[in-house]
């Protein structure tokens, strides 16, 4: 097992949701969690107070990160206040319109450079910092509509699945650099997204309920703390899709 404790921590899109649950989880591990945010501001230092109530250290910083010079920024923000970032969550996401016939050419580009591209431009700008410090951790978050397809919009499934193709791209290429590389791949955690965009109910997940944010945190504090998974996609679902 790995010490964590000081660790620093990016997770995108960390201002509700998913983002949120992983932040307080590595915000109780002792972890130095920069949170992303897009819009809501009120919501990242929300979420920055209940770390540094617990006793955590943490700052909410604004960025977009689907655009080149905001995801950049972000990274140098980060590595000027905590230092190099050992743990990336790439978790920022939007869903998109959810009808086929409304994806046209533009809808798809916003929603593969939100979901997918990205996580590329966070990525590729947090790897010098990670690896001149020799460890780190890289977590995509994917989604079980890149195994399914169907129930979501075609260019949010193709986003997610790019997700776990780039996921194992940098698993290879950085396996014997001390860095993993894994994706989460969840359905469905009571989020903004679940409850308000798709308007889910849980009736048809097997486990009854809906998933946490406490339990995609500690899926993800698993992740971080475990040195020998790597290139993996977690299923974090209940039961909705499985695989062996
Ligand atoms: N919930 C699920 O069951 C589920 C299932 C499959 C996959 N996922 C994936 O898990 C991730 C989190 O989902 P969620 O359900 O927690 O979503 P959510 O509740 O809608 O939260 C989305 C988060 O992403 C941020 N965000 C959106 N666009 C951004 C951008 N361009 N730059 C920076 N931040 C941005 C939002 O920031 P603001 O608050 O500032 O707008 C917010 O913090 C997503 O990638 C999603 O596709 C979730």
């Amino acid at each position: 097992m790995t010490e964590i404790r000081g660790a620093v921590a990016l997770v995108t899109g960390a201002s509700r949701g998913i983002g949120k649950g992983i932040a307080l989880a590595f915000g109780r591990a002792g972890m130095r969690v920069a949170v992303n945010y897009n819009s809501r501001a009120d919501d990242a230092e929300a979420v920055v107070a209940a770390i540094k109530n617990a006793g955590g250290d943490a700052l909410a910083l604004r960025a977009d990160v689907s655009r080149t010079v905001e995801a950049e920024r972000l990274v140098a923000h980060v590595e000027s206040a905590f230092g190099a970032i050992n743990v990336l969550v790439n978790n920022a996401g939007i869903l998109g319109v959810l009808k086929y016939d409304d994806v046209d050419e533009a809808e798809w580009e916003r929603v593969i450079r939100v979901n997918l591209t990205s996580a590329f431009l966070v990525t590729k700008a947090s790897l010098p910092g990670m690896l001149k410090a020799g460890w780190g951790r890289i977590i995509n978050l994917s989604s079980v509509a890149a195994q399914t397809g169907g129930a979501t919009a075609p260019h949010y499934a193709a986003s997610k699945a790019g997700l776990v193709g780039m996921t194992h791209s940098y698993a290879a290429r950085l396996a014997k650099t001390g860095i993993t590389v894994n994706a989460i791949a969840p359905a469905l955690i009571e989020t903004d997204m679940v409850t308000g965009g798709l308007g889910a109910s849980p009736e048809r997940i097997p486990i009854g309920r809906f998933g946490t944010l406490e339990e995609a945190g500690e899926t993800a504090l698993f992740l971080v703390r475990n040195g020998f998974v790597t290139g993996q996609t977690i299923n974090l679902n209940g039961g909705l899709y499985m695989s062996s």
